[in-house]
């Protein structure tokens, strides 16, 4: 249809108007959401939903890692940073320090007898030990020496400082929920440690370097003569979790049928409450048997995957990656994720950490799995 002389004026002056008023909504620090169709300029929730979506991405141990883990433990000494760690962040959430939306992973070489200051965050974390036997953390008053494989937590507010007290360098990686406490603008740090007033460099400890396994080593059974809520409570009181457990159970049942979407897979529990370590992230290990794959699975809960032993591939979305020992994968929610196993002899050990229970508190944990027919089925 032709239109007018008139109309066509008409139009010129709204499209005119149209694009002052969006550079009005834009300058005074507003955002239009209102339906658009997908061809116009101000196409603003599909802007929006795709500037921040992390997306599957793998991080290299050997190739990307391990080099600038190296180069900056040479470059950046004890006296130039009370830290010295390498924070994957997800290209699609560039520049947030997060590798998935709520959680990031960090890396660390700590040199020879090199023990950190305390200090403390609002932010809960864990670490676990990939090279050398002797990483070091204190928590409040707990010194904990731990080798490959041993997981280590730091809940929210707890005093603590990390080290290594062996002769070799020790290599570690952190997993932290940084960016869900800073998106609820809680993130807060500490750096003075103080006893008596005073200022100190390093806890003393007050505990026996033995209490968590000591207390919590045996499985159904809680002491009574203790109290069971430290640091400021809320998380599991076990400040240690040893290798060596979570690999024998795997290894006494690698002739179980498993889970088809998850193998063998073992969630680190809160003794004292049950459930997860923490209310903000949980951890699993999780053994692939030689040549085993699993169905595809799709949660709205995001994962780190950091294979500890064995090679093979996550496959994120139709995307695969080849993993080795200590490398890292996110898997964003809403991903399409299957594991294979490609050695026909050597097991695969995956530790995972994941935000399922931060899902599940607030009625959003969705997960879905396709049968070996490609059926679609409803999980959780
Ligand atoms: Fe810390």
């Amino acid at each position: 249809m032709t239109s007018t002389v008139a109309e066509q004026v008409m139009q010129t002056g709204r499209a005119e108007e149209l694009a002052a008023m969006y550079e009005q909504i834009n300058t005074k620090n507003m955002f239009p959401f209102w339906a658009k169709r997908a061809d116009v300029e101000h196409d603003d929730i599909k802007q929006l939903m795709e500037g921040v979506k992390a997306i599957p991405f793998q991080w290299s141990f050997k190739r990307d890692l391990e080099p600038l883990i190296q180069q900056s433990a040479r470059l950046i000494t004890h006296a130039d940073s009370d830290r010295r760690s390498l924070v994957l962040v997800n290209p699609g959430l560039k520049p947030k320090r997060a590798t998935v939306s709520t959680l990031y992973t960090a890396y660390r070489l700590n040199d020879p007898n090199e023990v950190m200051p305390p200090h403390r965050h609002t932010a809960s974390a864990i670490r676990l030990g990939l090279t050398g036997q002797q990483n070091f953390t204190g928590v409040e008053g707990e010194d904990i020496v731990f080798g490959h494989g041993d997981l280590v937590l730091t809940p929210r507010d707890t005093w603590h400082n990390h080290g290594n007290v062996g002769s070799e360098p020790a290599i570690n990686l952190s997993v932290l929920d940084y960016p869900l406490v800073e998106t609820l603008n809680a993130l807060q740090f500490e750096h003075d440690y103080k006893e008596d007033g005073q200022l100190k460099k390093k806890q003393t400890a007050r505990f026996s370097s033995d209490y968590s396994a000591r207390m919590y080593g045996s499985g159904g059974l809680t002491p009574r003569f203790i109290d069971h809520r430290r640091g400021v409570g809320g998380s599991s009181p076990v400040y240690v979790y040893r290798y060596e457990a979570i690999r024998e159970l795997l290894e006494r049942n690698k002739d179980w049928d498993g889970n088809p979407y998850e193998g063998l897979q073992v969630e680190y529990t809160d003794p004292v409450r049950g459930g997860p370590v923490y209310k903000t992230m949980t951890f699993f290990m999780q053994m692939l048997r030689p040549g085993e794959r699993t169905l595809p699975l799709k949660q709205t809960a995001s994962l780190l995957v950091s294979p500890l032993e064995g090679k093979g591939q996550c496959i994120v979305d139709g995307q695969t990656f080849d993993f080795e020992p200590f490398d890292t994968i996110a898997v964003p929610g809403n991903s399409w994720m299957e594991l294979v196993n490609t050695s026909a002899t050597e097991p695969v050990i995956l530790f995972i950490a994941s935000d399922e229970n931060v899902l599940d508190a607030f009625g959003l944990l969705q997960r879905f799995g396709k049968t070996a027919g490609g059926e679609v089925v409803r999980l959780v």
